[in-house]
């Protein structure tokens, strides 16, 4: 029976979903006008998809590089990473953006891969930084040979750096969630490591089942996070 470490006052988890970037101009997935709704997951999200049409999936996430790319950070995004003035801070998020490395967090878990990175359909371990928008292209080959394919993590794969974001919740003060329908999984999982008496906060603008123990503030991020983290700046709790 492991013995749970003391709560670390100092330390906020942030754990973010597609919401925080909503405002920076980048679709989410299950709202109305979500991404979900315009094109079938089957067809651009799965390694099935991959094999069977390369191109299609390719074309699918070079359009969301080019703009995520061309996206800011938005108020949320800055908030989060001022955080870092008094904090020690985590963020998770399940966003393929860098938004938040732009705004300034300097440590950024990203469960669900990574637009700006490309790797071998082969060897994972294979990783190769592309620039500015890149779009990659089918011929565009690993130093082993095989075809670069984005660097994320497709439905029915394994989730990236699991384990490492969930112990950065037990020792966590504060868990602040934004911009989530918390309906995957095992992302969504990664809260339930959460403890009960940090200060929980979640943010949306809508949710089916807020998560146990998580105050809901519904709203805007952009409006929404810079108010929260003034009070956690200035010593106060989230009322
Ligand atoms: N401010 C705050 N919350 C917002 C805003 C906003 N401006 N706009 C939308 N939201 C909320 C929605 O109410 C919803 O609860 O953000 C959430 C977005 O939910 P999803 O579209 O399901 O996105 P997300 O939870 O990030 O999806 C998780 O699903 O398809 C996979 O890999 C993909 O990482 C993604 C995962």
């Amino acid at each position: 029976m492991s013995v749970k470490p003391e709560i670390n006052p100092n330390k906020i988890v942030v754990f973010t979903g597609a919401g925080i970037s909503a405002e920076s101009g980048l679709q989410t997935f299950r709202d109305s006008n979500g991404l979900w709704n315009n094109v079938d997951v089957a067809d651009v999200a799965t390694p099935e998809a991959w094999e069977a049409n390369p191109q299609f999936v390719l074309d699918f996430y070079n359009t969301r590089r080019k703009e995520a790319f061309e996206a800011s950070p938005n108020p949320a995004h800055y908030a989060v990473a001022k955080l870092e003035e008094k904090y020690e801070v985590v963020v998770i998020t399940q966003n393929v953006d860098d938004l938040h490395e732009r705004a300034g967090s300097s440590k950024v878990i990203h469960v669900h891969g990574l637009l700006k990175n490309a790797r071998s359909s082969v060897n994972d371990a294979l990783l190769y930084l592309y620039d500015q928008g890149k779009p990659i292209q089918m011929g565009d080959l690993c130093e082993e040979g095989s075809q670069l394919r984005p660097d994320i993590v497709w439905f029915g794969e394994q989730i990236h750096h699991y384990e490492t974001a969930r112990k950065q919740l037990v020792a966590a003060g504060k868990v602040l969630v934004v911009g989530t329908s918390l309906s995957v999984f095992p992302a969504a999982d990664i809260l339930k490591k959460a403890r009960y008496n940090a200060e929980k906060i979640i943010v949306t603008k809508q949710i089916d089942k807020r998560p146990a123990g998580f105050k809901l503030l519904r709203g805007n991020a952009s409006s929404l996070i810079p108010s929260i983290v003034d009070d956690w700046l200035h010593g106060r709790s989230v009322s």
